[in-house]
């Protein structure tokens, strides 16, 4: 019988099974290390950060599945069987979890509540004088579709929102800048930065020493697409000279973040475990399911990636 194997964290591994054997039932969905299962029959696959080598045993495959909007966790891979194509997943509820996310990580720096706790601390009762929205300007790097929605969500909150991409982005009320040659001006301008980028070859180490000193001082970063766009030296150097103020980490090179990493003793780094786009069943099962099946009929998937560009 065509099979759908799943290879996701362990926590959520029965409740991915169970949504996706109901959603496509004329699949036999499988645990790809602990159910039991014929390797020649498996045609599709559901996975997050699947192990190396791990897909040359299915020799029928026909396509596969990424529990994220990025697909550097399979990518990564050089033995991935480049022929077989990747589904990537995105969708309205996926935009608004990371856009949900965002929002008040910027309200939090714009009402300057690391501040205002840092005073409780040494029990100050301080007046501080709040900046309007409009008067605070953040930069989203990354204009894609969680990218994209997160920006004009900004918008509508009031902030003055700048964006930087690979290529120009037209949006109403957002300013563009877009490729290498831009990155200084759009850098200069922006207080909150808001890291939404994919892992690439273009996009790896791209916040390093020499950006952050592009930033105006004393700004902040939030990043939410992917540890590799960060060398962390220097996020720490740059923190500690003031450059930046504060920073507020979702994703990591390694995750979970090891328990002796140094940002874990930063107070003026705020770290969440890659809950900022998490996927889960309740979320993803049906937009997955509903791919699978326009896959499955011939249709066309619009969310299939160009692996050679990485996303
Ligand atoms: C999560 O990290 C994703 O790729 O959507």
């Amino acid at each position: 019988m065509k099979t759908l194997v799943i290879r996701v964290d362990p926590e959520n591994r029965k409740w991915w099974k169970d949504t996706l054997q109901k959603l496509l039932p004329n699949l036999k969905v499988v645990l790809w290390d602990e159910d039991e299962y014929k390797v020649e029959e498996v045609e599709y696959a559901v996975v997050w950060n699947p192990p190396v080598g791990g897909f040359k045993k299915f020799t029928n495959l026909k396509c596969v599945v990424s529990v994220g909007a990025g697909v550097d966790h399979i990518l990564k891979d050089p033995d991935y069987p480049k022929n077989v194509p990747i589904i990537r997943t995105v969708g309205k509820p996926l935009r608004k979890r990371m856009a949900e996310y965002v929002l008040p990580h910027v309200s939090r720096y714009q009402l300057r509540l690391p501040e205002i706790r840092k005073a409780q601390e040494e029990r100050k009762l301080i007046q501080y004088v709040e900046p309007l929205a409009d008067e605070i300007n953040v930069g989203v790097m990354g204009m894609g579709n969680l990218g994209g929605y997160l920006a004009r969500k900004l918008r509508v909150f009031g902030y003055n929102v700048f964006s930087w991409s690979r290529t120009p982005k037209k949006v109403k009320g957002i300013a563009s800048y877009a490729g290498k040659e831009q990155l200084s001006h759009f850098l200069s301008k922006v207080k909150i930065l808001v890291c939404i980028l994919p892992q690439t070859s273009l996009t790896e180490n791209i916040l390093n020493e020499q950006t952050f000193e592009m930033m105006p001082d004393g700004s902040y970063l939030i990043n939410v697409g992917r540890g590799e766009t960060i060398v962390e030296k220097d996020l720490i150097d740059a923190l500690d000279h003031g450059k930046l103020a504060g920073a507020t980490l979702d994703v990591f090179r390694e995750e979970p973040l090891p328990k002796e990493h140094p940002f874990w003793k930063i107070p003026e780094i705020l770290i969440t475990c890659h809950t900022a786009g998490f996927i889960d069943p309740g979320l993803g099962g049906k937009i997955i399911a509903e791919n699978l099946k326009k896959f499955i009929q011939g249709g066309k998937v619009k969310d299939i990636v160009d692996i050679e560009q990485g996303y």
